[in-house]
Parts: structure tokens; C-alpha cells; sequence
């Protein structure tokens, strides 16, 4: 079978490789998937330039797919040969195990099923993004762990970044969850915001956002889902409501963030950290059987006209591909590896 492999950590175009490799047998408790579509997250860049450390060995790339189940190995329940599935965190402790590649064995845990209103395109694009948004909207005081319509009925949720990956699964969770939901964005990327659903989108750049975010919710925001937690950290503490809570699932930007006590005293408020890698697979496997309810009522799109467009590549682009997600490209960046 087709594979990208590295077995360097280093820039895309130095150490990723199309290469052959025999196809995979699952052992016990492991599927083995033919991966239809292969989506980059930034997570597999940085893993394979070494920010993350660890030794080299030889790689697979990208840890979201979606395609269909092709063997299954002993002890495996639930899940039947020809299943359409989406897959997520398929290299996690698995170097070979990435989708970049025409087919990936994983223990069943990482496996759920696409519905079938649900294209490959959108099951490849939803993992990493929607499982780090459904951890951040369940981790506030007093607000729900579990999200469906209501949940968050009466809650203002302002979503840093509105038109990132995780951002626009953010508000679109948001959106479906009940809450009123306020998107930051900088100036070129409000129209992403808004066709993802966001009830309101700021310019994170103004310098009077947090006056801006005021004037929708006078009474401070219940959570803040965010992405650049120094950047904003200011802004944040400045439309956070008393016992409030800002869920960090990244630092975009590497501006240093220091906590101040005294503003956070004052605000009973509370940051809750979020990686996917040690969230637990018991909240993983919660997170996504909400995301398939709201994948099944139609509420998590993805394309242009839903605010996040895709960027389509091939497997031997794969290069290309990581290189876009690398430089920051808006939506969402896909390797189609077969045509199911
Ligand atoms: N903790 C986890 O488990 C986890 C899971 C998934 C992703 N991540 C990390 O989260 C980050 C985003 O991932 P992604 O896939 O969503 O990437 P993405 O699609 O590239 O989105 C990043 C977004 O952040 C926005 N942004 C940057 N600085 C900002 C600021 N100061 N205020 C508001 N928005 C800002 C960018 O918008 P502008 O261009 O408009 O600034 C962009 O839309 C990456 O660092 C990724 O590694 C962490």
C-alpha cells in the first residue's frame, strides 16, 4: 500500500516520503481502516518537527481520517467490515498508525461511526478540531458535560479565533448547544465567523473589543474558548463574568501569558488547560458521540459556505499539504487518499 513516511524529524519537503508498506493485520481490539480521506491538523506538523520531542522513528503522519472499516481484528464489538467510521488520534503512541496512508490499523477506542448524511470529507475534519471544541464548552462552572440542544441555554460562550479549525466547530457546537455565541476574528476572516454561526464576531484587533463584547453581553461572558490564551488574555479577563472560565487549548502567537491573581481573585474565575492527548479516552469517546448527534442533525458542516472551506490535496501532496496547514491556511486541509 501507499504510505507517507518519515523517519527524520525536519520540514515537510526534507523528510516526508511516499513510499510502499505491507498492509497492516489488526490483533486484538484493533480495526483496520481504509482510509478514505486524511485530515492535517497542526498537531502533525509540530509532531513531525520535533516540537513535541521524542525520539525518531519511522512515521506515519496526520491522526484524523475517516473511511471504511476493512478487517476487524479479535475481540473487536460493535463495529462490522464495510462501516463507515471517522477516526481520530490514529497515531497517538502509534507512529505508524497515521491515515496518510491507504490503510491504518487503531484500536477500536478511536473508531466511530459516519453517519451517512455525513460526507468522508467532513468525517476526516472533524476529529482533533471538534473533540478539543467539545472539551472546551464542557469544562466551565456550573455549565453542562455533556452537549446537546439547551445545554448551554442561557450561556454566553465567546470563541477566540473563530475562524480556526477548532474555533468553527466551537461556535457551531455552541450554536447547537443553545448558547449565545461571540466570535473573535481579525478583520478579513468575520464572513468564516458568521457562516459558521456565530451570533456576533469583534475584531479581536480593536482596540476596543472588550468594550464591543460588553455592549452584546453587559453581564460578561460565562467561557471563553481559547486559542491564544497570552494575546488575549487581557481581553478575556475583561469580558469574563464572576466565576467565569477561560479553557486554553493553545498559545497561537507564543506571546508570554502570566496570570494576573488580583483580576482572577476578583473574578472567582477559573482557566481550565485542554490537550487532546491526556483529556482521557472516556471524555473522547463522550465527545464523540455528542459531535455524531450533532453531526446527524445536520449542524457541523464543513466547506466554504459553512465557514470553513477545504483545501483539497492528493496523497503524493501530502507535503503540500502539511506545508498549508504549516503557514496557516484558512479551513480545513485534506489529503484524498482513495475515492470510496
Ligand atoms: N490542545 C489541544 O488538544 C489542541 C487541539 C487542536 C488544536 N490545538 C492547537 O490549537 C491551535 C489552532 O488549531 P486549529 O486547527 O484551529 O488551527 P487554525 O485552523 O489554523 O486556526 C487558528 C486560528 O487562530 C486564530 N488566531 C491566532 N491568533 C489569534 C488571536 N490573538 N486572537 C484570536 N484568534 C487568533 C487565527 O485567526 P487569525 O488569522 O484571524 O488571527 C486562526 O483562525 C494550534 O496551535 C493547534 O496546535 C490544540
Amino acid at each position: 500500500m501507499k504510505s507517507i513516511v518519515h523517519d527524520q524529524l525536519g520540514p515537510a519537503d526534507s523528510v516526508l516520503r511516499l513510499t510502499d508498506r505491507e498492509v497492516p493485520e489488526p490483533g486484538e481490539g484493533e480495526v483496520r481502516i481504509r482510509v478514505a480521506v486524511s485530515g492535517v491538523n497542526p498537531t502533525d506538523w509540530k509532531a513531525r518537527t520535533g516540537l513535541y520531542g521524542g525520539n525518531v522513528v519511522e512515521s506515519v503522519p496526520n491522526q484524523d481520517g475517516a473511511g471504511l472499516v476493512d478487517a476487524i481484528g479479535p475481540g473487536v464489538d460493535g463495529v462490522a467490515v464495510g462501516d463507515r467510521v471517522w477516526v481520530t488520534l490514529a497515531a497517538f503512541q502509534r507512529p505508524l498508525s497515521g491515515t496518510a496512508q491507504e490503510y491504518t490499523v487503531v484500536p477500536v477506542e478511536r473508531v466511530f461511526p459516519l453517519a451517512d448524511n455525513a460526507s468522508f470529507a467532513l468525517g476526516a475534519s472533524i476529529g482533533i478540531p471538534a473533540i478539543t471544541a467539545h472539551r472546551a464548552l464542557t469544562v466551565a462552572e456550573g455549565g453542562p458535560t455533556r452537549l446537546s440542544p439547551g445545554a448551554l441555554k442561557g450561556k454566553v460562550v465567546l470563541v477566540a479565533g473563530g475562524a480556526g479549525a477548532v474555533g468553527h466547530a466551537a461556535v457551531q457546537l455552541a450554536r447547537w448547544a443553545g448558547a449565545t455565541v461571540i466570535a473573535t476574528t481579525s478583520p478579513k476572516k468575520t464572513d468564516y465567523a458568521e457562516a459558521a454561526g456565530a451570533h456576533h464576531v469583534v475584531n479581536y484587533r480593536d482596540e476596543d473589543a472588550a468594550a464591543q463584547i460588553r455592549g452584546i453581553a453587559p453581564d460578561g461572558v460565562d467561557l471563553v474558548v481559547e486559542v491564544a490564551a497570552g494575546a488575549n488574555n487581557e481581553l478575556d479577563l475583561a469580558v469574563l463574568r464572576p466565576r467565569g472560565t477561560i479553557a486554553i487549548y493553545a498559545n497561537d502567537g507564543d506571546q508570554p501569558f502570566a496570570i494576573d491573581i488580583r483580576a482572577n481573585m476578583g473574578l472567582n474565575s477559573r482557566y481550565q488547560f485542554v490537550l487532546l492527548y491526556s483529556v482521557g479516552w472516556e471524555f473522547l469517546t463522550a465527545a464523540a458521540e455528542d459531535i455524531n448527534e450533532a453531526i446527524a442533525a445536520g449542524v457541523l458542516p464543513v466547506g466554504a459556505e459553512a465557514g470553513l472551506p477545504l483545501h483539497h490535496f492528493k496523497l503524493d501532496q501530502t507535503v503540500e499539504a502539511h506545508q498549508a496547514v504549516e503557514s496557516g491556511a484558512t479551513g480545513k486541509v485534506l489529503i484524498d487518499v482513495a475515492d470510496l
